[in-house]
């Protein structure tokens, strides 16, 4: 497996409180296959999905990544597991307002090993044109093309997406979707999606439902179909 979390557990601590956030969370993930977590709000999917990408850290259990225990890297492996290994996807996009298109790219591609050029990925998500624009500039749909093509530039192993289209109306997610399924194509990226539409998990190999903190269904999808067909 390509990702194999196993047992996982992580809690919160407020002043003496303590919030149970994820509770022996087991999960797997081929190299090149789609996978979607799916759930309500505060159940636990962006602590998950951040310390699979080395953003957090649990408390224990073990988070297997192609073949590195994340868990146990030091601060500064676990910064160039992040830095190197990983692409992240948010809902607000996250790209720095005063730089350009081009340079919101240029920022990740300067400190990566062996980045794709700029304008092959501004290519690949249909925004070369924009390349001088500034993302006050763009709409919802455009800015979230630059930040995927921000996560891909350092041709990641693995795509993390936190609610990518949660912000973007039906026409554009499905625009955003279509995307990501021809990355995963093309480079055989592996994605790790969290979202709360379902539809969404049509296009996936395999969905993993969250319930506080639990995984309660873990099914594989047969019927892989093109994001251009899904609908909500
Ligand atoms: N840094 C934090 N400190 C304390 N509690 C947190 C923190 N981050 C998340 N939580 C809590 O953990 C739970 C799960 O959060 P989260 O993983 O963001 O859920 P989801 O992404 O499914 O909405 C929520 O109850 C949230 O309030
Ligand atoms: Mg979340």
């Amino acid at each position: 497996m390509f990702i194999q979390v196993s047992n996982l557990k992580k809690s919160y601590k407020t002043g003496n409180v303590t919030t149970p956030v994820l509770n022996n969370v087991n999960l797997s993930l081929d190299s090149g296959e789609i996978g979607v977590i799916l759930g309500p709000s505060g159940s636990g999917k962006s602590t998950l999905l951040n310390i699979i990408g080395g953003l957090d850290r649990c408390d224990s259990g073990s988070v297997l990544v192609d073949r590195t225990e994340v868990t146990r890297l030091s601060d500064k492996k676990l910064t160039d597991y992040r830095r190197k290994k990983i692409g992240f996807i948010f809902q607000f996009y996250n790209l720095v307002p005063h730089l350009t298109v081009g340079e919101n790219i240029e920022v990740v591609s300067n400190i990566s090993k062996s980045p794709l050029p700029t304008d092959e990925v501004l290519r690949d998500v249909d925004m070369l044109d924009k390349k001088y624009r500034f993302p006050n500039e763009l709409s919802g749909g455009e800015q979230q093309r630059v930040s995927i093509a921000r996560a891909i530039v350092k041709n990641p192993i693995l795509l993390l997406c936190d609610e990518p289209t949660g912000a973007l109306d039906f026409l554009t997610s499905r625009e955003i979707l279509k995307l990501l399924q021809k990355i995963n194509r093309n480079f055989g990226t592996t994605i790790l999606m969290i979202t709360h539409n379902e539809a969404i998990s049509s296009m996936s190999n395999r969905i993993f439902k969250v319930r506080s903190g639990e995984i309660i269904e873990n099914k594989i999808n047969k019927n892989i179909i093109p994001a251009e067909r899904i609908e909500w």
